[in-house]
């Protein structure tokens, strides 16, 4: 597959703050890739510079093939970009947006028109086409910003953090949206806090922390990082040895003991809790809960970083409370 994105040693420094830390990724061409990181992580730091509305301090950007530092315009013509910062004017109807930018994108007006009532109709919203984009929720911005981003019907996309803020069903309709441009054909990178969102989208998932990629992989490779399948079992505390003892036959590797936990590296999914409880019985140890666990990309994060994907302070902002869901 060709390369769609590329990035390479990205560096970019604001004073004392490195935002980008020689930051490579390559994407392929028709493929999702989710940039997945806290608050402060660099997440829109990397899409500005590979669309263009940043200069890196060094380092090399590509789309398709074509250099972003140094064919800038070039570059915008293959791209779209859908922002945390939307780009859409307030003071002017959905549809009057997108004819607008239609126009600036030199569509003849007739072609702006049409296109606009599609993207409209696509988003779901017609209904709201003529209120001015003020009145808009939320999640009504995103999907009409997510709209704009398309007139020009780019090959590459970039997202950046397109569900943030939204409820779970325009979340859902979100990730329809964009897991059916990437049928047609489109390249996607996004940026997410939401470590379900880059599993259920991303081929492609990319962990970074401050200005870093610290691990790459799909999203089944990042959590065999951290083990795979384990069964927690919850006894009484002074009965935790013995049933680790008897759990240790069906461990596909080192109980844990863990408190009044036990922690069961287990392969075979759900037919070992059985086995489990079987043990247990004939140990005749009581059991206060059990569990099959699978490793979420949450304990992927916690345990590639050290920390939870929610820590964030800067000097002018009160911690953003987002990121584990
Ligand atoms: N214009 C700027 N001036 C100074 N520092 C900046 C500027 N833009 C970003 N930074 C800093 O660079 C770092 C990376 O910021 P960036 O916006 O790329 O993070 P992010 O991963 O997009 O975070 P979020 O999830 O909050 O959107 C942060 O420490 C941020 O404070
Ligand atoms: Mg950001």
């Amino acid at each position: 597959m060709p390369i769609a994105i590329s990035a390479k040693n990205l560096v970019k420094k604001y004073g004392d703050v490195v935002a980008l830390d020689g930051l490579s990724l390559n994407v392929e061409q028709g493929t999702v890739y989710g940039l997945l990181g806290p608050n402060g992580a660099g997440k829109t730091t990397t899409v500005r510079v590979l669309t263009t509305l940043l200069m890196p301090d060094s380092g090399e950007a590509n789309v398709s093939g074509v250099d972003v530092i140094k064919d800038p315009e070039h570059a915008r013509e293959i791209i779209g970009l859908s922002g945390q910062n939307a780009s859409v004017d307030e003071n002017l109807t959905g549809r009057e947006n997108l004819v607008m930018l239609g126009r600036l994108f030199r569509l003849p007006k007739k072609e702006a028109i049409e296109k606009a009532v599609n993207l409209l109709e696509r988003f779901n919203l017609t209904d709201a086409a003529n209120r001015i984009v003020k009145t808009y929720s939320g999640g009504m911005r995103r999907r009409l910003d997510l709209a704009a981003s398309l007139i020009a019907n780019p090959n590459i996309l970039f997202l950046d953090e397109p569900t943030t803020g939204l409820d779970p069903r325009s979340r859902m309709m979100m990730w329809d949206v964009i897991e059916n441009l990437v049928k047609e054909g489109t390249t996607v990178l996004l940026t997410t806090q939401y470590l379900e969102e880059a599993d259920q989208l991303a081929d492609k998932i990319a962990v970074i922390d401050r200005g870093k990629v610290i691990a790459e992989g799909t999203a089944d490779e990042l959590k065999a990082q951290v083990g795979g399948e384990r069964i927690e079992v919850v006894v009484a505390e002074n009965d935790s040895a013995r049933a680790a003892q008897a759990l240790q036959e069906m461990a596909s590797g080192k109980v844990i003991i863990d408190g009044e936990r036990v922690k069961v590296p287990v392969s075979g999914g759900g037919a070992k809790i059985v086995d489990a409880v079987r043990a247990l019985d004939v140990a005749k140890i009581e059991i206060k809960e059990i569990q099959l666990r699978r490793p979420t990309l949450d304990d992927v994060f916690l345990s590639l970083t050290g920390h939870v994907a929610e820590e964030v302070k800067t000097e002018d902002e009160a911690p953003k409370k987002k990121g584990r869901h």
